[in-house]
């Protein structure tokens, strides 16, 4: 059976910065607060022209280069988001189409900000069973889309951006070793979207008095994820046969500083064994553990052959925890330039189109 190993990575954060100083001057608030209360100090927020789509395909083509693999090598692209670029198509869809990954099913997981655990998780077993050789993991957000920016409960944690992983198969022992998934919908009214879905489709949103906004419980939200954190990572470290001293890194969702601190009391580690990045981007949801990955790896922290935990939790509510063992790139010849197939995306797309039309025209024929 295959080893999943995670060989490209990459992310994408909207240039534009929101300070804790910006967001004192729209709701009662200050920036010793935020900073106190959750640890962070400034988030990045969407242009009107970012999409989840489009933060996610630059995040891809990044993890992409990395892992030197063409976009028509990929068998599965999974897009972990609450904040979709429509209900339907998936943004999984769109990023295969701009990526031009041609070879690739591709669908969306909504797990809120366990998702990225929850679909890298999925990809590693479809490669580990054999059915495909590579995929590409993204968890992007807008949810700066969705923020009521009059609620100061909710509007100073979220920021928007991207990351994303490549996985590959490989006989080599190694990459995804373990993994755990939790769920508990008696907890889904703690933090919710309404708007967008059937109870609340937008076509009603004129009666909707103001449900198209995250809705959160902070303090029972807070008070879950203190307890699941720690021992999802434990499940995860007993299911790959490791204790904690066998880790050297834990990447936490990056939800509040005081949350990370509790799960570092619950497995008896010190905070500098955990990644953390909250302070400059704030709560990405999906994209927060892969963008806290990237960055690093960019720093050098982790390490080729470094054992790691990821750990999330979220609405829904959902948890979970992967374990793995770092490896890196697989060393590959030739020099992959992933961004040429973006490039030629748009005539690509319509010269698909084209021959959709033609192919239905013939087939017509043939009834
Ligand atoms: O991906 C999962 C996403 N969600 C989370 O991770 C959320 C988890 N929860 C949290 O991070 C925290 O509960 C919050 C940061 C949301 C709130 O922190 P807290 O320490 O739980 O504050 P609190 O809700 O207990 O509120 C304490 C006080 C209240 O005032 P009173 O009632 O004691 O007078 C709030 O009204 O702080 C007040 N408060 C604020 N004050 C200034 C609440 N939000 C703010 C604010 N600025 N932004």
């Amino acid at each position: 059976m295959p080893y999943a190993h995670i060989t490209g990575w990459g992310m994408a954060a909207p240039e534009a910065v929101l300070t804790n100083d910006d967001i004192s001057k729209m709701v009662e608030t200050s920036d010793t607060w935020i900073r106190e209360r959750t640890g962070i100090r400034e988030r990045r927020i969407a242009r009107d022209s970012d999409l989840t789509s489009t933060l996610g395909v630059e995040a891809s083509i990044k993890a992409l280069k990395v892992a030197n693999l063409r976009p028509t090598e990929l068998g599965l692209i999974i897009c972990a988001t609450s904040t979709p670029d429509y209900m339907f198509p998936a943004t999984a869809c769109l990023i295969q189409d701009q990526l031009g990954a041609t070879k690739a099913g591709a669908f969306d997981l909504m797990a809120a900000c366990s998702g990225f655990i929850y679909a890298l998780n999925m990809a590693a077993q479809a490669i580990r069973s054999g059915s495909i050789k590579s995929a590409l993991v993204v968890g992007s957000e807008t949810l700066s889309r969705y923020v009521n920016w009059k609620d100061r409960n909710t509007c100073i944690l979220f920021g928007d951006g991207a990351g994303a992983f490549v996985l590959q198969g490989s006989e080599k022992p190694g990459g995804v070793l373990s993994a755990v998934m939790h769920s508990d919908g008696s907890g889904g009214d703690l933090l919710t979207l309404p708007v967008g879905g059937s109870r609340y489709s937008a076509t009603r949103s004129a009666s909707q008095n103001g449900r198209q906004y995250i809705e959160m419980d902070g303090k029972e939200v807070f008070r879950f994820a203190t307890r699941v954190m720690a021992s999802a990572t434990q499940e995860a470290l007993d299911a790959a046969g490791l204790t904690v001293d066998d880790i050297q890194w834990i990447v936490p969702h990056q939800a509040n500083i005081r949350i990370i601190e509790a799960a570092a009391r619950g497995l008896k580690l010190p905070m500098d064994r955990f990644v953390v990045n909250l302070d400059r981007y704030g709560n990405t949801s999906t994209a927060s553990i892969p963008i806290a990955m990237v960055e690093s790896l960019e720093k050098g922290q982790i390490k080729p052959g470094d054992k790691i935990v990821m750990v999330g939790f979220g609405g829904g509510l959902t948890w979970g925890a992967l374990a793995a063992e770092w490896t890196g790139p697989i060393p590959s010849k030739g020099h992959v330039r992933p961004e040429q197939y973006r490039a030629l995306g748009r005539v690509r797309s319509i010269v698909r189109r084209a021959l959709r039309f033609i192919e239905g025209l013939l087939y017509r024929r043939e009834l």
